[in-house]
């Protein structure tokens, strides 16, 4: 065990979680592969032949919205030599042919058409080999999506989070901004960053100045997390400000306050009066993460004015992570004592990962394990 890591510091991942191919290959393949993904707004797959391409863990994947409306999800790989289907995102309609020797699927995942099917292929059962489905659920007008076609629900994922994010009802707002952060980083120092009650004083002295930190409450559901602080007293509700654009259904509390929340394990969100954000954190590498920011809010509201709101605090959030990715490799690197109650769900999300990773703990440091 690295001496810098103690049971009492709250702080129970080891140095190695936030720069090695091993632990990065083994969340890709537990955690990531097993869980749901934010994939798109429902606006993205309005019409038929719509469709979006992820990665899930190692797995990719497309949703698709067939003709019949339905949308489902289907490994993005061709069953003939595995080439990948689609990329990106766009439509297509008339249906997904691979480009390398042309095995034509339907919407629905069926194979339909293969070419010289009798002279190469004898006897071959075209039923056996359509596309690999995955599962696909809907919430507050996003697509989630699920490597397994028997993933249990999103709504059971999702736990009580839906109901514990105030009035905000995000079906009701359109996504008017969808941008992509890159930080120099592990995704867990960013989804650490995120719960972290502690820093809101500190690194964002200057873009937060106007809530009461001290009065911000916070509830683990499960895995999930949910939070929310006022503004300070004497701070003008923003709904009194012209040049804002707050959002109509919310009451009274949440016009005048700030929320953070966290789907395990990297789907996070943010509330304002003006906004409902969700930026995911997805690792790219051991140490490089794409933040997949997504803003919804009312249609009429200025997307570029909103992007910067949010980004305000969010590349803070992105230079302190990366700071703290360049000490992890220094044979000095480790964890000192946690805060009581504002560090605590940073324990919490460790723990709630070693479960998922099936990693030992020893002494209170987790230790990846010989791979399942
Ligand atoms: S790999 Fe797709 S048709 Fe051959
Ligand atoms: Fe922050």
């Amino acid at each position: 065990m690295h001496p810098g890591i103690a049971a009492a510091t709250g702080y129970l991942l080891p140095p190695e979680a936030y720069w090695t191919e091993e632990w990065f290959e083994r969340e890709q393949r537990l955690l990531f592969s097993r869980t749901w993904h934010l994939a798109a707004s429902e606006t993205d797959l309005a019409n038929p032949g719509d469709f979006v391409t992820l990665e899930a863990g190692f797995d990719p994947l497309v949703v698709v919205r067939g003709l019949d409306g339905e949308l489902r999800c289907f490994h993005n790989l061709c069953r003939h030599r595995g080439m990948g289907l689609l990329a990106g995102c766009g439509n297509t309609r008339t249906g997904i042919v691979c480009p390398y020797h042309f095995w034509n699927f339907g919407l629905d995942g069926r194979l339909r058409r293969v070419p010289q099917l009798e002279d190469q292929f004898p006897g071959m059962d075209l039923a056996s080999w359509g596309l690999l489905p995955g599962s696909v659920g809907t919430w507050g007008g996003m697509v989630f999506a699920h490597p397994d076609p028997d993933a249990g629900t999103l709504d059971s994922w999702l736990g009580e989070l839906p109901k514990n994010i105030g009035s905000f009802q995000p079906a009701l707002l359109t996504e008017v901004a969808h941008e992509h952060l890159v930080a120099q980083c592990n995704w867990k120092l960013f989804v650490e960053n995120h719960v972290d009650v502690l820093h809101l004083w500190y690194l964002h002295a200057g873009t937060l100045a106007d809530f009461d930190h001290p009065r911000f409450e916070w509830q683990q559901l499960g895995r999930n997390w949910v939070s929310f602080e006022p503004l300070k007293r004497g701070v003008d509700n923003p709904r009194l400000n012209a040049a804002t654009t707050t959002i109509k259904h919310i009451d009274e509390r949440d016009a005048a306050g700030l929320g953070a929340h966290a789907a395990f394990p990297n789907v996070l969100m943010a509330t304002s009066s003006e906004f409902f954000v969700t930026y995911v954190a997805r690792p790219v590498a051991p140490d490089r993460t794409v933040v997949d920011l997504r803003i919804r809010a009312e249609p009429d509201a200025d997307a570029a004015a909103l992007v910067r709101s949010a980004t305000s605090f969010i590349v803070e959030d992105i230079g302190g992570c990366e700071r703290v990715q360049a000490s992890v490799r220094s044979s000095r690197f480790g964890a000192g004592p946690l805060a009581r109650d504002h560090e605590r769900p940073i324990t919490l999300f460790h723990q709630h990962l070693s479960e998922a990773l099936g990693v030992t703990s020893t002494n209170g440091a987790a230790a990846c394990a010989p791979n399942a």
